[in-house]
């Protein structure tokens, strides 16, 4: 049986289904393989509609959540998207990260907003907000985004949002204390018709080192090959010698690893498990999804190389899902979240 309002398949079975009693309503935008739909269902939250383009996401997705989400956002009416309490958007990040700007400018290609497929899909947030009026947006992007276009990518973001009536709050979260990962993120909580800031929890604490998530028999088919070890090796001296660019080295598996990105299927460059007498070896795709949190049972029905590219498109599961229990608080100090079934 197909139901048209949730695109949800119950006959299919999952691992992840909505909660029996849905506390609160939400949508995922650019859903990816839904790492904030794992963090909202977490609190109570039942997911009204998604979406997400990618076939192999869309794959990953509806294997763990049973739904298979919408495509395209900017061929979906706002009018056709159920009401909602939190909109839920981890928008592309490419057009903004330090790295997409670079690769844009030696291009000689636009950026930000200027980059027409990917850098207006905020606005395309913004017409949803305008129409739906959720209690709450919570957003998620790269930490540049703060500082891009000299601030005024960020200015225009806020104004939008506040200009709808919203309160606007954000914070530079470094993920590192809840998972083995250095991963600095920017996060945006906006409250409707409030003058009240959002309050972000705290993530103080110890880094979490990576060995806390490494398999001990790893195959040999992640060891790279020596050519393309030799490779990085040197590329890295002579960058290290002119001061820019590309290096690669073994991690420090007593400490966080880097910010696992969407390329790393290419070359593994930001983190290589040193191992005795051979090559380093990449994270599998298993490990991958540790390093965000991910529970074990989360299934990964695509190749390696999508897996990479989905778990360094992802979100720090737990870092969402520490600011999803305060949202939830401000729903139900508001009331909406009335504790009260939402289904019949
Ligand atoms: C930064 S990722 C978000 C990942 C997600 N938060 C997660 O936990 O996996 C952005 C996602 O937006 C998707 N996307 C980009 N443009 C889109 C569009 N026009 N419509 C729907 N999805 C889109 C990409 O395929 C990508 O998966």
């Amino acid at each position: 049986m197909y139901n048209i309002e949730h695109n949800y398949f119950p006959s299919a079975g999952c691992e992840f289904p909505p909660p029996e009693i849905g506390k609160f309503r939400f949508i995922d935008l650019f859903a990816g393989i839904g790492g904030f739909r794992l963090a909202m269902q977490s609190v109570g939250g039942e997911c009204v509609f998604s979406s997400e383009w990618n076939k192999d996401s869309q794959t990953t997705y509806f294997d763990n959540f049973g739904e298979l989400p919408a495509g395209d956002i900017t061929n979906i009416s706002e009018n056709d998207i159920p009401d909602h309490d939190v909109l839920c958007a981890g928008f592309p990040c490419q057009p903004f990260s330090l790295a997409g700007v670079s690769a844009r400018n030696s291009l000689n290609t636009a950026h930000g907003f200027a980059c027409e497929t990917q850098g207006t899909l905020f606005f395309d947030v913004m017409r949803i907000v305008a129409e739906k009026r959720p209690s709450v947006i919570f957003l998620e992007n790269v930490k540049n985004l703060v500082r891009h276009d000299k601030g005024n990518t960020f200015s225009v973001i806020k104004s939008a949002i506040e200009e709808l009536g919203y309160s606007f709050s954000y914070a530079l979260i470094n993920a590192q204390t809840v998972v083995p990962q250095k991963r600095v993120r920017c996060y945006i909580v906006c409250l409707r018709d409030s003058a009240v800031e959002f309050e972000f929890p705290d993530f103080r604490g110890e880094p979490i080192p990576l060995n806390s998530i490494l398999d001990d028999n790893v195959s040999d088919t992640f060891t790279i090959s020596d050519r393309l070890w030799a490779g990085h090796q040197r590329r890295t001296a002579t960058n290290l010698a002119r001061g820019v660019g590309f290096t690669a080295f073994c991690v420090d598996i007593e400490k966080p690893a880097n910010t696992l990105v969407a390329r790393y299927w290419k070359d593994g460059k930001e983190c290589l498990i040193p191992q005795q007498d051979k090559n380093p070896r990449m994270l599998t795709p298993r490990e991958c999804a540790r390093l965000q949190g991910y529970p074990e049972s989360f299934k990964i029905p695509v190749s390696k190389s999508a897996a990479y590219r989905q778990f360094g498109n992802s979100v720090a599961l737990p870092v969402i899902k520490k600011i999803a229990e305060k949202i939830f608080n401000h729903l139900a100090e508001e009331k909406k979240c009335s504790l009260e079934p939402i289904r019949n």
